[in-house]
């Protein structure tokens, strides 16, 4: 058995929920290498250490440079805020590592085209972290597409929906900065109904959007933002918000579909609503991630007496990824699509097979997003540019 060094970069959020997808993708799936948690990186020296220790990786780094050179490592993963994304990906494939990325692949159209030229280059794998189509119900919505059970789609609706900045005493984290994270809603979770979209109906060709920014100053972290210290010791200083708390858009897809998108971080109440419909001629189809074993489907085709939605609990060994886990009605959760997406791409890397979404699949979001953005601040159509 061969094995596949891997090199994470980033600890936090990213970092522990693909720590443990690296732990348990070679326990469920049946891989021809093993996966070796190789190195670990982040800045602050004891908390990346504590997080090797903690999550089982061999080494840690604070230099991601140093980490890319290593030549213990075959695999470099981009978990860092989107900013970095570019400069780590290329240095990566430079180095002739394999590339995985989190999502959106980049803050910008040049820099993700940047990205894909240097992996195509290298001739090395690349895959973006678009883990919400390793959702079991997800990837099997696309099988009932695919299979022509909703016959011509006339539309898809997606709407991802938080309200963790709803309270106006929410710091000004990077997320808050378009510097680091080159937009907000849009980019962040828009990102995800984007490329969902493309998985289940396919390429959008136009958009026209709108987006907001509700809460344009919010408290500096470094003040000590009442917000996480709940002591006031005078007023905190304000920062300028400089991305979008929402952002909305209608979508028209090459195939002749309609879309309508929703990517907000102020639908108060919903904490991780990733929602999407889809309506065909024959059939139609609703997921929603808050419960995410189940697939709601309409056949048009039943009798006019039985029609409605049907609940499926995709939980059945037939159906995508659940014959790695557990017997029909046992449920997955959230941490599972990381280890599902990693076991498509470590199986991609045995087999020599193409892994999908790949860096070019990352371009056409972003494409999306920028024609959103050009369409959002002119108020009109705005094709998806080339990607
Ligand atoms: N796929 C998903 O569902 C999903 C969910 C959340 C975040 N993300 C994406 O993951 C990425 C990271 O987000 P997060 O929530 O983990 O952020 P986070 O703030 O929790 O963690 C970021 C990590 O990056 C590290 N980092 C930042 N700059 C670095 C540098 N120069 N060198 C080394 N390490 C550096 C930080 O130390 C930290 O460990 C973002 O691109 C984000 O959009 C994806």
């Amino acid at each position: 058995m061969g094995q596949v060094n891997v090199g994470l970069i980033g600890y936090k959020f990213m970092g522990k929920a693909h720590s443990n997808a690296y732990k348990s993708v070679g326990m469920f799936f049946p891989l021809k290498s093993r996966v070796v948690m190789k190195a670990i990186c982040g800045r602050d020296s004891e908390g990346v250490r504590k997080a090797a220790e903690t999550w089982g990786w061999e080494s840690y780094e604070t230099d991601w440079r140093k980490l890319v050179k290593r030549p213990d490592i075959d695999v470099i993963d981009v978990s860092a805020p989107g900013d970095m994304h570019a400069e780590m990906a290329i240095a990566a494939a430079r180095a002739g590592k394999h590339v995985i990325c989190e999502k959106p692949l980049a803050n910008s159209l040049t820099e993700a085209r940047c990205m894909l030229e240097a992996v195509e280059k290298a001739g090395v794998k690349d895959m973006v972290f678009f883990n919400y189509r390793r959702v079991p119900a997800v990837n099997f919505a696309r099988q009932l597409i695919q299979q022509g059970k909703l016959g011509e789609i006339y539309h898809f609706r997606g709407a991802y929906q938080q309200d963790w900045i709803v309270d106006p005493e929410f710091p000004l984290v990077w997320r808050l900065d378009k510097k680091i994270a080159g937009s907000g809603a849009l980019g962040d979770i828009g990102a995800h109904i984007t490329d969902l979209a493309h998985f289940l109906v396919g390429e959008i060709s136009e958009v026209i959007a709108d987006m907001k920014t509700f809460i344009k100053k919010r408290p500096l972290l470094e003040s000590g933002s009442a917000f996480f210290a709940r002591k006031k010791a005078g007023p905190p200083q304000l920062g300028t918000v400089t991305v979008d708390d929402a952002a909305l858009f209608l979508a028209r897809f090459k195939n002749g579909a309609m879309g309508s998108f929703e990517a907000t971080r102020f639908a108060t109440g919903r904490k991780n609503a990733n929602q999407f419909e889809v309506y065909g001629s024959r059939g139609a189809l609703a997921f929603n991630l808050e419960s995410l074993n189940e697939l709601h489907y309409y056949n048009k085709e039943d009798a006019a007496a039985e029609q409605g939605f049907k609940k499926i609990m995709v939980t059945e060994a037939a159906h995508p990824y659940i014959s790695a886990w557990w017997p029909p009605g046992h449920i997955i959760g959230y941490e599972h699509t990381f280890t599902n997406a990693l076991s498509d791409f470590f199986l991609a890397l045995d087999t020599g097979q193409p892994v999908s979404p790949d860096f070019r699949e990352g371009v056409q979001v972003q494409a999306v997003l920028d024609a959103i953005e050009k369409s959002a601040s002119r108020g009109k159509w705005v094709k998806v540019p080339a990607s």
